[in-house]
């Protein structure tokens, strides 16, 4: 029987202290097997049952063997009414502690479905809070890994305000330390507001469930019919909302790539991300990339090979990959030193700027300046996305996020044009204009206010009209245009590029660069914070 459903008074006799040594023992592993024990035995084999691991077996998978330390085990509520004063499991619905992953400090809370639904009350939110604290003030990632109905409904106001603790602590940590959040079951209401204010969210497919309403109150309310699954699952949030930024499988692959994840951040935001000597020859030629490009600058390619071509064993550590693809974003590394990826995809919308991908990008790359990851820009890009859809929901705002991102940006900045650069997403994209330290063109760039042929239209309007033959005329234009501005070497003139380089040399020169920039300091003016276009 657990200590959920033995009477009060009972469970008060298991744990009354005797006086000798051996009974001093009995009574701490009894308490202590209360509290391993919270919730029983059915209620593992449900959890199990719905695909999904407990509390005590996900940070088991999550940190090194035999790290764990657990904190506030024989924790129990204070509250009364509706009968909860009869239950007071030990360790309450949540199992705290710190521990290590691939040897580093990372501390983690685990909310416990098994007791009381993992709902949220008083001390279960001193519990967290006390992990939280402890891991700004030693400077060490936090790590939730998120299964609960909420707040918890005999506790009333008390587990609102165990939100707000926490809420509370998240913003101050924000940019200090890493805080990485894993939904693994239901996640309702304003409960979803920790996980967003995280800088890393992971989804389980089918498991987990993030929304402010659910299904039943949506019905009532707009009498859209619309399932848990589609409406807040890990796919919709991974490629409709970008809630959330990596959908995982099942648990153990949700909680094997937030240990990967920590391979390219560092624990706090004085420290750099981790270094591992390189097996790949950093001096590398990428011959691949020689015909990449296609002739047609209307057609495209992928620019995951761009990326898998240059970077250290070809990895590549998506983030949101699912959602806003004309923009990449990730983690690699270079020469063995982590790298964030931002890159333009000409595959999806040509590779256009938009809402979406202007928020997700620059969302990735104020995370790798907050915590001193150099960052590494591939354009190919022909503008902002036209039409009223995105004028009217503000591309223009949410635009100028990526611009005011990259940069306030003081880490290393390496930009390599491939292709298209136009107009005013070229200045975006890691320009020099805003400060990138260093910017290569291949040949095939094309560093332009616009694109050949909407910029004869617009220049030569008139002289096309009244030329005998005017498509003749436009196409003399156009190809004049093109030799003149379809090109890197106006803008290397100015040195708005360093360099023109073959395609091939560029691993080469992006590892000289970032060898050359890893002493790079910067500061910027002193000031309460920025006040970014939200
Ligand atoms: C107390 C709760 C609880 C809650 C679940 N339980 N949610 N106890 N407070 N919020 C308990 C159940 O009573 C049950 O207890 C056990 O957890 C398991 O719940 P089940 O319903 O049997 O499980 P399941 O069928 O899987 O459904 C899970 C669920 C559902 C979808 C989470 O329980 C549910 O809808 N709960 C209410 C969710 C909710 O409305 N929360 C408030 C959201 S608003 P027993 O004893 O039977 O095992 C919110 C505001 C936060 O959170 C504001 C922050 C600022």
């Amino acid at each position: 029987m657990s200590s959920q459903e033995r009477p009060e008074a009972d469970l008060q006799a298991s744990a009354s202290p005797t006086t000798s040594i051996q009974g001093h023992q009995a009574h701490l592993d009894a308490l202590r097997d209360e509290a391993l024990g919270a919730g029983g035995e059915k209620a593992i084999e449900r959890q199990h049952e719905r695909g999904k691991l407990t509390a005590r077996e996900r940070i088991d998978k999550l940190l090194d063997a035999d790290s764990f330390v657990e904190t506030d085990m024989l924790v129990r509520h204070r509250s009364h009414g509706f009968g909860i004063e009869d239950r007071r499991p030990y360790g309450d619905a949540v199992v705290t502690g710190w521990g290590t992953i691939d040897g580093r400090k990372v501390f983690v809370f685990a909310q416990d479905f098994k007791v009381f639904g993992g709902s949220l009350g008083e001390v279960m939110a001193e519990k967290i809070c006390k992990i939280m604290d402890l891991a700004l003030e030693t400077g060490a990632p936090v790590i939730g890994l998120n299964d609960s109905g909420g707040a918890r409904i005999q506790e009333g106001p008390a587990s609102l305000a165990g939100y707000g603790y926490i809420f509370d602590r998240n913003v101050r940590s924000s940019g200090v330390i890493p805080q990485i959040s894993a939904v693994m079951g239901p996640c309702a209401g304003g409960a979803v507001y920790s996980p967003a204010m995280t800088d890393f969210v992971f989804m389980v497919s089918e498991t987990s469930h993030m929304f402010i309403t659910g299904p039943e109150v949506i019905k009532t309310v707009t009498g859209e019919e619309v399932t848990h699954e589609e409406l807040g699952g890990a796919m919709s949030h991974g490629s409709k909302s970008g809630v959330s930024h990596f959908v995982t499988g099942t648990d153990e692959d949700c909680l094997k790539q937030i240990r990967y994840l920590l391979s390219f951040i560092p624990s706090n935001n004085f420290e750099s991300p981790p270094y591992f000597p390189p097996t790949d020859d950093p001096m590398r030629s990428c011959d691949e990339l020689l015909d990449l490009i296609p002739d047609s600058p209307n057609q495209p390619y992928d620019m995951h090979q761009v990326i898998g071509s240059i970077f250290d064993d070809g990895e590549f550590f998506e983030v949101h990959q699912h959602w806003a693809q004309n923009i990449l974003c990730g983690f690699t590394r270079l020469a063995g030193h982590p790298v964030g990826v931002v890159a333009n995809q000409p595959q999806v919308l040509a590779g256009t700027l938009d809402i979406t991908s202007s928020t997700k990008g620059a969302r990735f790359v104020r995370f790798c300046d907050a915590f001193n990851i150099p960052l590494v820009a591939f354009v190919d890009v022909p503008g902002f996305l036209p039409g009223t859809e995105q004028e009217y929901s503000g591309i223009i705002r949410h635009g100028a996020k990526l611009l005011y991102a990259f940069s306030e940006a003081t880490v290393p900045r390496m930009t390599v044009i491939t292709r298209k650069a136009y107009g005013g997403a070229y200045v975006v994209m890691n320009s020099k204009h805003i400060r990138a330290d260093v910017s290569f063109a291949w040949p095939t760039a094309e560093i332009a206010v616009m694109g050949a042929e909407g910029a004869v239209n617009v220049i030569h309007r008139r002289a096309i009209t009244d030329a005998d033959d005017p498509e003749a005329r436009r196409a003399e234009l156009i190809s004049d245009y093109t030799e003149r501005f379809s090109n890197p070497y106006i803008a290397a003139e100015r040195g708005y590029v360093d360099d023109v380089i073959e395609p091939q040399q560029t691993r080469r020169r992006l590892v000289q660069s970032l060898e050359m920039l890893r002493s790079k300091r910067e500061t910027i003016p002193q000031r309460k914070h920025g006040n970014i276009p939200l």
